[in-house]
C-alpha cells in the first residue's frame, strides 16, 4: 500500500468517496428534473470516471473533440455528442465516418459552410446515421448563431443532407459571480426561442441541451431534454469562489511540496505545467489551498507556485506537503497523465488519463 506521503509531487489525487458524491448528486438532481444528463467528460478524460457517470445513470458523453471521441469508444463507449462546430476536412471526415461504424454519434454546426463541409465529407448512409445539433449563443459569445436564426441553419443543414435533432448551448457566461440565476434563465430561454425558430420552419426539435456547471443546479423542469456539467465531477478553485461548491466537494487536488521560503514566501513545486495557467479576472489568485482557506496562490511559473500565506497563520514547512486546489480542473487534467485515486487518506488505484492530449 502505497501512503500519500511517498508519493512524488505534484501529482493529481482524487478523493473517491467525494467523486462519488459528486457523480450521484448531479445524477440524482437531473433524474428530479426529468433531463438527460450528458456530462462532458473533457474535465476528467478518465475511462474509469465516465463509467461511475453512466452507471450512475448519464445517458452518454458531451466530448469536446473528435479524438477524445476515438480514445472513448476505443474504451468501450458508445453513445457521443461532440459538442462543438466541427470544421470536418477530409481527414476528419474519414475520422467521423470511422467513428459512426462503431459508436452513435452527434456533432454540433454553427454555420452553413461548417454544415456544408460536413456533409460533403461524408456519404449519404453516414449523414443518416449522424446526429447534428445547432449550436445556439445564450449570451457566452463564443460560437453558436443567435436562438432566432437557428432555423435557418438548421434548414441549410438539412438540405445539405444532414439530420439535424436540435440545438444546443453553453452558458459559459455563467462563470461570473452572481451571475448564476439569471445565466441559467437566459440558458432557457435561447434554447426555447431556437426550437420555436426550428418548429416554425417545419422542422422537429427532439434535442434541447444545455448546461454548465455552475448553471446545473439553477436549470428548470422542462427548460431543456439534456444537461452537460463536467467540473462538477472534481469541483475546482472557481466553483468554489464563484459558490457553485463548498470545500467539502473538492475532489481533486494536487499534492505538492513546499520547496521553499525565499524572501519570505511560501513556494510550492505545483508550477502552471501542473495546475493549468488559468486566472478568470475575478479570481482571488491561481488556486488555493485546501487545508488553508485563506491562503492563495499568487503567482506561478511552470515549476513554481508562490503561495500569499495570511500574515498571522503558521506556515507550512520546507519539505511538509499540501493539496492545492486548482482554479480549473480541466486545465490541470489534461497536464497530467495519471490520477491517483485515494479513500480514507491512502492510494487504492492509480487511473490513467485516458484522453491525454487528444485535443484535436
Ligand atoms: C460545449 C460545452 N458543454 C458543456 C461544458 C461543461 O461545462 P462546465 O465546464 O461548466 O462543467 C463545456 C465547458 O467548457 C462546454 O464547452
Amino acid at each position: 500500500m502505497t501512503l500519500l506521503a511517498e508519493l512524488a509531487t505534484p501529482c493529481l489525487l482524487v478523493d473517491l468517496d467525494r467523486l462519488e458524491t459528486n457523480i450521484a448528486s448531479m445524477a440524482g438532481d437531473a433524474r428530479l428534473k426529468g433531463v438527460a444528463l450528458r456530462p462532458h467528460a473533457k474535465t476528467h478524460k478518465s475511462a474509469q470516471i465516465a463509467r461511475l457517470q453512466l452507471d450512475a445513470g448519464a445517458a452518454g458523453l458531451t466530448l469536446a473533440t473528435v479524438s477524445e471521441a476515438e480514445m472513448f469508444v476505443g474504451q468501450g463507449f458508445t453513445d457521443i455528442f461532440i459538442a462543438y462546430p466541427l470544421w470536418v476536412d477530409a481527414p476528419k471526415a474519414d475520422r467521423l465516418r470511422a467513428l459512426l461504424d462503431t459508436c452513435t454519434l452527434a456533432v454540433g454546426v454553427d454555420s452553413a459552410e461548417g454544415a456544408r463541409a460536413l456533409a460533403a465529407g461524408l456519404d449519404a448512409d453516414d449523414r443518416q446515421r449522424l446526429t447534428v445539433l445547432v449550436e445556439v449563443d445564450s449570451g457566452h459569445h463564443r460560437t453558436g448563431v443567435p436562438p432566432e436564426e437557428a432555423g435557418l441553419l438548421a434548414e441549410q443543414a438539412t438540405h445539405a443532407g444532414l439530420d439535424v435533432h436540435g440545438v444546443f448551448t453553453f452558458p459559459g457566461h455563467s462563470y461570473s459571480p452572481g451571475a448564476r440565476q439569471q445565466v441559467a434563465d437566459q440558458e432557457a430561454e435561447a434554447l426555447a426561442a431556437a426550437a420555436a425558430a426550428l418548429e416554425d420552419r417545419g422542422l422537429r426539435c427532439p434535442v434541447r441541451s444545455g448546461g454548465s456547471t455552475p448553471t446545473a443546479h439553477s436549470v428548470g423542469p422542462g427548460t431543456m431534454t439534456e444537461m452537460r456539467p463536467g467540473v462538477y465531477v472534481f469541483g475546482d478553485a472557481q466553483q468554489l469562489e464563484l459558490g457553485t461548491i463548498g470545500p467539502d466537494r473538492i475532489a481533486l487536488t494536487c499534492l505538492a511540496t513546499v520547496v521553499s521560503h525565499a524572501g519570505g514566501n511560501t513556494v510550492l513545486d505545483s508550477g502552471s505545467k501542473a495546475l493549468g495557467a488559468d486566472r478568470a479576472p475575478w479570481a482571488s489568485g491561481y488556486g488555493r489551498l485546501l487545508d488553508h482557506p485563506d491562503a492563495r496562490i499568487s503567482s506561478l511559473s511552470e515549476h513554481h507556485a508562490v503561495v500569499t500565506w495570511p500574515a498571522d497563520a503558521p506556515r507550512p514547512e520546507v519539505g511538509s506537503r499540501v493539496r492545492v486546489v486548482p482554479n480549473h480542473v480541466c486545465n490541470a487534467v489534461n497536464l497530467a497523465d495519471t490520477l491517483v485515486i485515494c479513500r480514507d487518506g491512502e492510494v487504492r488505484e492509480r487511473w490513467p488519463v485516458t484522453a491525454r492530449g487528444a485535443n484535436t
